[in-house]
């Protein structure tokens, strides 16, 4: 069962972006899946190291696009990108470690995460991006 679908509302207009986001869901409906079938420890922890690099090279190439074109809320966008991405590792940490189970309430967590950032900050910087890329 999929924790969260791809629909247009989420298209903040930029191809590549949009193609990284789509990744990030399917990583955490990955996780999802995994969760339900009762996925060997081996396979979860695969899922986790996918969901944690995609995480971070998407806010590596968002930040990228930031600076390049010099995008006025980027010290506040990337603030919220350093914490997401910290909680994605403190959460797989504490599942290495044996301290955290991966349930329904870190699933939902994930998807309202994931849900939040894009259709609050992402679709923020849609317009702007969209005319600098434009631009050159
Ligand atoms: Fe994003
Ligand atoms: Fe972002």
């Amino acid at each position: 069962m999929a924790a969260l679908e791809w629909s247009d509302e989420f298209s903040v207009g930029i191809d590549l972006i949009d193609k990284q986001h789509k990744l990030l869901i399917r990583a955490i409906n990955l996780l999802a899946m995994a969760v339900e079938h009762n996925s060997s420890r081996d396979i979860m922890k695969e899922i986790f190291r996918t969901l944690r690099d995609y995480t971070d090279t998407h806010f590596a190439y968002e930040e990228l696009l930031f600076d390049r074109f010099g995008y006025p809320d980027s010290v506040k966008h990337k603030l919220q990108h350093k914490n997401l991405l910290g909680q994605v590792i403190d959460l797989e940490q504490r599942w290495l470690a044996g301290d955290a189970e991966i349930g329904s309430e870190v699933l939902t967590f994930l998807v309202e995460w994931l849900r939040n950032h894009i259709l609050g900050s992402d679709k923020a910087y849609s317009a702007f991006l969209i005319t600098a890329l434009k631009n050159g």
